[in-house]
């Protein structure tokens, strides 16, 4: 009990330092085109990866197998599907946001900023709301 606890209170941590990163991101997504902070397209690329896969680890042994305890062999089934599918969703749409800041840092970017604004709000917005819902699968769970 005190080692399942410990893990949601790990995965807590993990999820805010994500959200924090989205926050990051909403507000260099404010900002183009005028006012890139680029020591912020720099943390962003150096920490999103990693704090996606630490959420999607923690997940894996935490949240799944809270799930699995309180829902019916089909019915968890295809939610954990679901939610695999999103992270890797997310891990791809992560590595594609890392590739196009680094262009921009580089100036060599060949997406509108427009473009580039849209891509960093749709990242931002579908994490947080896979949080949200896992947040109360597990809450659900505790
Ligand atoms: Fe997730």
């Amino acid at each position: 009990m005190q080692q399942q606890f410990s893990g949601q209170q790990e995965l807590g941590q993990a999820y805010r330092a994500l959200l924090d990163l989205c926050d990051r991101l909403e507000t260099l997504a404010d900002s183009i085109p005028r006012r890139i902070d680029t020591a912020s397209c720099r943390v962003i690329m150096a920490e999103l990866p990693e704090r996606l896969r630490r959420v999607h680890a923690l997940e894996e042994t935490v949240l799944f197998p809270a799930v699995e305890d309180q829902r019916t062999a089909e019915d968890r089934k295809h939610l954990i599907a679901r939610l695999r599918a999103e992270h890797d969703h997310d891990d791809r749409a992560a590595v594609e946001l890392v590739c196009v800041l680094k262009a921009v840092l580089d100036e060599r970017a060949s997406l509108t900023w427009n473009a580039i604004g849209y891509m960093l709000r749709r990242f931002f917005e579908t994490v947080r709301r896979h949080i949200a819902t896992e947040r109360l699968l597990l809450w659900r769970h505790a």
